[in-house]
């Protein structure tokens, strides 16, 4: 029989944004509490199936016959719920000490118990159970990897967060000044070929603004690291994340090949070692400055800031910016770039800045709506802290100390309790409704949210918002139009 219980008394609303059942009823909070509402408790659904071959057999799923986004749809359906049992890769036959079992979490309610940190912790499962070796970051456990518990923790973030505070003004120039060596590229491959790839021009500029922006190191200083330094970070990235990454080659190549066995730091050690030497060379005030005013060891200072720049920022940037373009020249049919660009020469004043694009309503739609359909970190893990009751639109389930919570954005995002018409691209979604940002959570915590040293949101939430944005403004104050995909360019027309 069900048992029930009050959903005012969910641990997730304790610290979550509280959770209404459609967009169209999304509205502020009544001054009174509602009276409670009783909601079944149910077993959670779903079994990890035999040793070995259970965890074998979701795999195969996963990265082969389904792929990830459709492995979890089918559990929907068949299970009746967003929440349920599954496996997740990596796993058998030689990752033996890598625990598959997850409680998958697919809707905005149940997702929100992954940022309260009262019930979950976050120690190790960046990506998982799987951990890449500590190795590819000198053998030292980053920020990302850490929980709050951990007093290095509030160490790194807040050194984290204060760069970033300091690094503001230059930050938004060197966006500027990179797009237009971006862009001028782009144009000259344009009239050369009449067609330019945008990979390696995106690559180099986010390489160049990040590095003086975090770091405050110029690549240019370094001739190697100038001209591959883009590359090096890639190669170390793709390494430590290839496991549980599906990449859609030929199968069973991808599974043999990719997914069977964790890389070796040593492919890419020259690489981190270059980089390791940029950093403490022409990084060395950022450097001490961590060491001086927040306490990290000179290691720590460097790895840390290394996983910011490559993992965190460099890495976020590669996949969320080429999806924003995308968007922005695939969408036209309602005449996208025409509200754009009227937007964006109304608002942008004489200056283009952090301040000129928080006022484009429009432009921060647009990103946003990106980041719902497409979150870059499109999955998210959080461990059980401690017995506790998770609860979905519909019910409750009871989640055991130590297991582990798998949410996979996608899903959730397109929550239709939440979102209107969830599976659609509409430009001014966050324009019609802004109580919505409190359903957006691609950054690990809502929009509306602040990333704390008691919290594991991204450190960097608001920078990469206002960096989309200057990166859309640019565009249109530069071009009438542009034509082409997220790849390639196939021709701009300049302002008039
Ligand atoms: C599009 C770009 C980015 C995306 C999509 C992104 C996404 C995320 C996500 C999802 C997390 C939480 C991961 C987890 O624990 O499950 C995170 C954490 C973090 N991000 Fe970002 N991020 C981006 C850019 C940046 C930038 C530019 C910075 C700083 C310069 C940054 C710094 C951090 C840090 C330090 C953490 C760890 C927070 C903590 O441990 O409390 N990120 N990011």
């Amino acid at each position: 029989m069900a048992r029930v219980v009050m959903t005012n008394m969910s641990p997730a609303m304790s610290s979550s944004p509280p959770l209404s059942p459609t967009s169209s009823s999304l509205s502020p909070q009544p001054s009174v509490v509602p009276l409670p509402t009783a909601i079944p408790v149910r077993t959670i659904p779903g079994s990890y199936g035999w040793p070995l071959l259970g965890p074998m057999s979701d795999r195969l799923d996963y990265f082969w016959f389904q792929g990830p986004e459709k492995f979890f749809k089918k559990r929907i359906e068949k299970y009746k719920s967003t929440v349920f049992r599954a496996n997740v890769p990596p796993s058998f036959p030689l990752f033996r000490n890598v625990n598959p079992n997850v409680v998958v979490v697919l809707d905005c309610e149940s997702f929100s118990h992954l940022f309260d940190m009262e019930i979950v912790e976050k120690r190790n499962v960046l990506v998982g159970d799987f951990m890449p070796s500590v190795k590819y970051t000198g053998n030292i456990r980053v920020c990302a990897y850490l929980d709050t518990s951990e007093p290095q923790h509030a160490q790194v973030k807040n050194f984290a967060m204060d760069t970033l505070k300091r690094s503001s003004k230059v930050w938004e120039n060197e966006v500027i000044s990179n797009l237009d060596t971006m862009w001028d590229t782009i144009e000259s491959n344009l009239a050369k070929d009449g067609k330019a790839s945008v990979f390696f021009p995106l690559q180099k500029f986010l390489f160049n603004f990040l590095s003086k922006s975090i770091i405050g190191a110029d690549p240019a200083a370094s001739p190697q690291v100038a001209e591959s330094g883009y590359a090096m970070l890639d190669r170390w990235l793709a390494l430590q994340i290839l496991p549980t990454f599906n990449i859609g080659i030929l199968q069973p190549l991808e599974e043999i090949f990719l997914h069977s066995w964790a890389y070796p730091f040593a492919l890419v050690s020259g690489d981190y070692k270059k980089l390791h030497q940029f950093v403490e060379k022409e990084g060395r005030e950022v450097v001490e400055r961590a060491k001086a005013e927040f306490g990290l060891t000179h290691e720590e200072a460097i790895h840390n800031l290394l996983f910011i720049l490559g993992f965190n920022a460099f890495g976020g940037f590669s996949v969320f910016l080429p999806t924003l373009l995308s968007n922005v020249l695939g969408n036209d049919a309602a005449g996208l770039q025409e509200r754009l660009r009227k937007e964006v020469r109304e608002k942008g004043g004489p200056r283009l800045g952090f301040e000129a694009v928080k006022e484009m309503e429009l432009v921060k739609s647009v990103v946003y709506e990106t980041l719902r359909l497409s979150p870059p970190v499109p999955l998210q893990y959080a461990r059980a802290r401690k017995d506790f009751q998770l609860k979905s639109h519909d019910s409750v389930f009871n989640v055991k100390k130590g297991e582990l919570l798998c949410g996979y954005q996608k899903l959730v995002m397109r929550d239709p309790k939440v979102f209107d018409e969830p599976e659609s691209f509409k430009s001014d979604r966050f324009v019609q409704n802004s109580e919505l940002l409190n359903y957006l959570f691609w950054s690990n915590g809502p929009q509306t949210g602040l990333p704390t040293e008691s919290n594991k949101q991204c450190a960097g939430k608001d920078y990469v918002i206002l960096t989309a944005c200057l990166f859309v403004a640019y565009m249109f104050r530069r071009y009438d139009s542009v034509s082409g995909s997220s790849s390639s360019i196939t021709a701009v027309e300049k302002a008039k």
